[in-house]
């Protein structure tokens, strides 16, 4: 049979359009099966046991007893587990330790993996669990962060630690108007919905691992390394994912899952719990940081400094880079910014949603909004007067920087001409009203990937990488990039994901996932399309093309790449309970062409959500005395609810990326930046008191 898809050129603008998702009724339906309840015959059930010391040695760890209790099939600890290599360098830097499991009898963190308890069912492998006994000789603990830490050294991370342009202290000193204030964010956690889970089995000389992760070609890599093998001998697959935020890499249950499968040698099965997730998923560190704003009395900035702190734990360096978003956002004829970390005896933080960016957008725009008070000058219009005509630190050319654009629009459907600058002077019953603005802003990078694109015989499209679809869309966005680049409906494109087997791909992460695998998509689709155009007779097993990414992007030349975005915010504070509840707010982005609509607006709203959720809530709380969390569930660290949000409006302004092949920048992460400095503005403008300490919960609000 022969197809030719040249004459379906009337089909062309699928992206662009709304689209909703491709797997949404296998979802909705239950037909799409997670990491966690894929069967396998012959399943076994890990559990792990995590130490209930923050730091010290296991002495032992009694295996006996509870190696006699029913269905119990292996206990792993550091005495028995196969030896793992950690010394190497994988996709994204040196491996955590943490998720090396049982190759010492160290414990540097609460809640650190000491065993795995292996059972012919879950319920049997969890009652040993809780069973076993586990001896320590504990040590002091030290988890106190602070600001100003004596042990706090600069640490380059994706981005290097430090960037410094002109005089400071000069800048500072000739500055009609000085602000000098410190931020602080506390630990918070990512919590996606579907729990971290994995099923390891060899199957026939390899190792197959069925997990939930944000991106196959990731963790086979890390699993060849970290078990000697080559990279062909791993196959990871990953088709539906709830939720990731930067959460799920490689991590300690994997590791085990894999240990206890070789062990066994039947497939084993690990799921975190709820609880576990808060000391072995990773989460973002607190920060402390110290802003320095010096201005003409006409707010244009002479200097500018952001100084931020993180903690990383003692087995491996994490920085939260929360200074670098200044790089990015205002000139100043000073620009010091630098991210430096302390070590703790606590888990290693990872990747959260806009790492460095969130935390950091919340203390430089809520900066930026005490220096227009101090000024005298409207917030939209002191930031407009410090826009940047290149980088300022790096001096690149941006690529595109449409945040006037945003701002302009984001004001006019806002109503932010109309607003008095004045705080805490609407009030409506025992509420007092303000309302905020802040900028947001992230990279728009790409990343080498390939895809696979097979012309069936029976005139469909089969497009094969090894994308990860979190929940963003992506799998959706990619069929609608595929049907445009091949000239045909949708609904003759078919998109598989999440199988390491397709080839290398790039992450679902940086905000780089839906930008990398399109590229490629569209690149093969153009070969596929040459083949067709050729008039090949299509065979029964299809033309199948494979497209490389890496020269084309490697070729990209050197520019400030990133979207931008302006955030508002509208809030009701109750002067009796200091409850603040935001009434509705507004994001407009710049961020690249937008493939679907649908998809995207949740994207950005659900940033914006968390935003509320990181002004307002979130927070989790360590115990001095045991090193380990208050709460560690979702009754006790507190996210925003449906009661908790209003109207939430995003939108876009125009902003195709010029050097990508389909305008794309990424929308990943924008939406959760600026948006928690918007809500505390609003605080302020309703209140009149500056709030520098997130979350704003009640009792600091009174
Ligand atoms: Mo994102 S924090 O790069 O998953």
């Amino acid at each position: 049979m022969t197809t030719t898809t040249t004459e379906t050129t009337a089909v062309r603008g699928a992206v662009g359009t709304a689209h909703t998702r491709v797997e949404g009724l296998a979802k909705v339906t239950g037909a799409a099966r997670y990491a966690g309840e894929i069967p396998f015959a012959e399943l076994a059930h890990g559990w792990l046991v995590v130490s209930t010391i923050a730091r010290g040695r296991i002495r032992s760890v009694e295996a006996e007893p509870v190696l006699a209790m029913p269905g119990v099939l292996a206990v792993l600890h550091h005495g028995n587990a196969p030896r793992v290599d950690t010394d190497y360098v994988g996709m994204l830097g040196a491996p955590d330790p943490t998720c090396a499991v049982f190759q010492h009898d160290r414990v540097p963190s609460m809640g650190w993996p000491v065993a795995l308890v292996v059972a012919e069912t879950s319920e049997e492998a969890r009652a040993a669990a809780e069973a076993l006994v586990v001896h320590y000789d504990q040590e002091p603990h030290d988890i106190d962060f602070a600001g100003g830490h004596p042990d706090a050294y600069p640490l380059d991370g994706h981005l290097p630690a430090v960037a410094e342009k002109g005089d400071l202290e000069a800048e500072l000193t000739a500055s009609a108007v000085v602000l000098d204030a410190e931020y602080t964010t506390p630990e918070e956690h990512h919590n996606p919905m579907e729990p971290h889970a994995a099923t390891a089995r060899w199957d026939g000389g390899r190792l197959e691992v069925v997990d939930s992760n944000q991106g196959a070609t990731w963790v086979v890599g890390e699993f060849a390394k970290l078990f000697s093998l080559d990279p062909s001998a791993v196959r990871v697959r990953s088709e539906h994912v709830g939720g990731g935020f930067g959460s799920k890499g490689l991590r300690a249950h994997q590791v085990a899952a894999v240990m206890a499968a070789t062990v066994l040698q039947r497939p084993v099965r690990v799921v975190l719990t709820r609880r576990q997730m808060f000391s072995l998923a990773g989460y973002r560190s607190p920060t402390s940081q110290r802003v320095r704003l010096g201005a003409d009395p006409d707010g244009r900035l002479r200097a500018l400094e952001h100084r931020a702190l993180s903690l990383t734990s003692t087995v491996h360096e994490f920085i939260e880079p929360s200074a670098a978003v200044a790089r990015v956002m205002y000139d100043a004829d000073a620009h010091h910014t630098a991210n430096t970390v302390v070590r703790l005896d606590v888990p290693t933080p990872t990747f959260m949603r806009a790492p460095g960016e969130a935390p950091g957008s919340f203390a430089l725009e809520a900066a930026l909004d005490e220096l227009a008070e101090k000024c005298g000058i409207d917030p939209i219009e002191l930031r407009l007067r410090n826009e940047p005509e290149k980088g300022p630190v790096s001096g690149l050319p941006f690529s595109t920087r449409n945040l006037r654009a945003c701002f302009e629009e984001g004001a006019r459907r806002f109503g932010w001409a109309d607003r008095d600058p004045r705080p805490g002077l609407r009030r409506e019953g025992r509420w007092l009203l303000g309302t905020g603005t802040a900028a947001a802003s992230f990279g728009a990078g790409a990343a080498p990937s390939t895809a696979v694109l097979t012309a069936e015989a029976d005139g469909t499209f089969t497009v094969r990488i090894a994308a990860a679809d979190i929940g963003t869309g992506a799998r959706t966005a990619l069929t609608l990039v595929a049907a445009d680049a091949l000239e045909v409906a949708p609904d003759r494109v078919r998109v598989r994901i999440g199988d390491s087997d397709f080839g290398p791909a790039m992450i679902a992460g940086g905000s780089m996932g839906t930008r990398s695998w399109s590229w490629a998509v569209m690149a093969a689709a153009k070969e596929l399309r040459e083949r067709l155009a050729l008039g090949a007779d299509i065979p029964p097993e299809g033309i199948t093309v494979r497209s490389d990414t890496t020269e084309a992007i490697g070729a990209l030349a050197q520019k400030e790449r990133h979207s931008f975005g302006a955030q508002f915010a509208e809030v009701a504070v109750d002067v009796t309970t200091g409850e603040v509840r935001v009434r509705r707010m507004l994001g407009v982005f710049a961020a690249g062409r937008i493939v679907n609509p649908l998809t995207a607006r949740n994207q950005f709203v659900g940033g914006m959500i968390w935003g509320i959720s990181m002004a307002l809530h979130e927070e989790a709380v360590r115990d001095r005395a045991s090193g380990g969390h208050v709460g560690a569930d979702l009754a006790g660290y507190h996210v925003a609810t449906h009661a908790d949000v209003p109207l939430v409006e995003a939108d876009w302004v125009d902003d195709p990326d010029p050097d990508d092949p389909v305008g794309i920048k990424g929308i990943g992460e924008i939406g959760i930046v600026g948006a928690a400095a918007a809500v505390a503005n609003a605080v302020w403008h309703a209140t009149g008191v500056r709030h520098r300490h997130l979350p704003i919960r009640p009792d600091r609000v009174l």
